[in-house]
């Protein structure tokens, strides 16, 4: 595993942008796993500055991590939204090269399985991760076990309370998402976690030191070959 400490998130967030940048620029049609969440807020704003100085998005293929249930892509708080309003559409990435969860799915066992298929068809060249305050990845939540495909899950107390900030009121906050597994991430050439603030340094530290434990899914990144954590200072103090 590979750490970078950083002064501030911006600093922390080139980083990651250059290194965004060299698989789109080495590799004919890369595929990019995107992350949702304030953490890679800044990522994409570099993203977007490299784009407005000659970095083309036209053969990427984009796939996100996850999406809430219940949210349709044009709900402000769903990750559609998100993903629109942060990179695509400041971007050239084509609208058909861009795939997401659909968190309005009628049959959400289906939409899974056809998620599944889109990844089985776009093997992920670099993936983006933030992380939980409780470690989970996407939306793999601790737990007893996890799971390697994509699937619903029932959201932690503690990430619903996260998100409420979002949202407003707790009340608002979806209590199930649907979240791409554990496989496509571990099976991705590279990963890139980004971790920024005090307040995630517990679950940096369970990730990258001792066991592999399921109550910390980030800590199944140990077993991958090339990843690399980037954190800011505070996120880092107590490693
Ligand atoms: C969200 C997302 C994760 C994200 C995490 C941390 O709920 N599903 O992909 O990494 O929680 O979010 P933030 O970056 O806002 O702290």
């Amino acid at each position: 595993m590979n750490i970078r400490v950083f002064e501030n998130p911006q600093l922390a967030a080139v980083y990651a942008a250059a290194l965004v940048e060299q698989v789109i620029q080495s590799i004919r049609n890369p595929v990019l796993g995107l992350a949702t969440g304030s953490t890679p807020i800044p990522l994409y704003e570099s993203l977007v500055s490299f784009h407005r100085q000659g970095l083309s998005f036209a053969h990427v293929t984009a796939l996100n991590l996850d999406e809430y249930v219940g949210l349709s892509a044009d709900h402000p708080q769903s990750y559609h939204f998100f993903m629109n309003e942060h990179l695509f559409r400041h971007v050239d990435l084509p609208e058909e090269k861009r795939f997401l969860p659909n968190g309005a799915a009628p049959d959400l066992a289906l939409e899974c399985e056809r998620y599944d298929q889109i990844i089985r068809e776009h093997p992920i060249d670099l993936q983006i991760l933030g992380i939980g305050l409780n470690g989970h990845i996407g939306f793999n939540e601790p737990d007893v076990a996890l799971k390697a495909n994509t699937h619903v899950v029932t959201l932690a107390r503690d990430t619903i309370e996260a998100n409420a900030r979002f949202f407003g009121e707790q009340e608002r906050v979806p209590t199930e998402a649907i979240t791409m597994g554990l496989q496509p991430i571990l099976m991705a050439k590279k990963v890139l976690l980004l971790a920024f603030g005090r307040e995630k340094a517990d679950a940096v530290v369970n990730a990258v030191r001792g066991d592999v434990r399921t109550y910390s899914p980030a800590s199944i990144l140990q077993v991958h070959p090339n990843v690399t954590f980037i954190l800011d200072r505070e996120a880092a103090y107590v490693l």
